[in-house]
């Protein structure tokens, strides 16, 4: 396992230290959530746990299926215990970008459903300015429209070849340093044909940071 492997799991399995008996737990998507969905697997075979999860994506579905961990429909979501999920980029505020694997749509309704969310990331995850370039989902009927609009915006929208799990559009939206994510997410909000964005602003209760000697807890 190479050092970044390492770190991950270790945040992931933080987390998953968490997870009590009876709860929902929202899991995310990713390389770092991937290790909190085995870790949950787990410890609900050894601890004979009642728990059931709602996934944020079909990668997430399938592999938390593969670790036996019992599964709600998404479209059943209504409300969840406790939300495990990784981040791309995350400032000292807590506001995160995700989206890196496509799924921030669904990884922001489970979020918002979720009485606490843990972010789990290794240490190249943590910044000062969030600056990557911005995962967005877009109805592919709107897609010349939302691109002039984020063009707008001053930002440089690429489309991915692949769609997302819903078989929208994808695109990731370079700002440069985003100084105003709050008036970003707002401006995004407004732009019809633009189904959701990876600012997280308000989402995340807790960052678990992995390295190579621990884990950093900050609340
Ligand atoms: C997927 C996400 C992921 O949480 C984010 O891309 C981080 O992924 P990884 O843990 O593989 O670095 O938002 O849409």
């Amino acid at each position: 396992m190479t050092t970044g492997d390492i770190s991950k799991k270790r945040a992931a399995e933080a987390a998953i230290a968490e997870v009590t008996d009876g709860m929902l737990v929202g899991l995310g998507t990713g390389s770092t959530a991937a290790f909190a969905i085995s870790g949950l697997g787990r410890r609900i075979a050894d601890e004979r746990l009642t728990i059931t999860a709602a996934g944020t994506s079909l990668a997430t579905e399938t592999a938390a299926r593969a670790a036996g961990i019992p599964f709600l429909a998404f479209d059943d979501l209504a409300t969840v215990d406790l939300c495990i999920d990784g981040a791309d980029e995350i400032d000292p505020r807590f506001r995160a970008i995700k989206g890196g694997g496509g799924a921030m749509l669904r990884e922001k309704i489970v979020a918002s459903a979720a009485t606490r969310m843990i972010c789990i990331v290794d240490a190249s995850k943590p910044v000062e300015t969030l600056a990557r370039p911005l995962p967005i989902e877009v109805l592919p009927f709107a897609r010349a429209y939302v691109m002039g609009a984020i063009r707008a915006l001053d930002g440089e929208p690429v489309v991915r070849p692949a769609p997302s799990d819903q078989g929208n559009l994808l695109m990731d939206c370079d700002f440069g340093p985003i100084a105003d994510p709050a008036g970003l997410a707002r401006a995004l909000d407004a732009v019809p044909g633009l189904l959701g964005h990876g600012l997280f602003l308000s989402e995340i209760d807790a960052l678990y940071i992995g390295d190579e000697t621990g884990v950093e807890r900050r609340e």
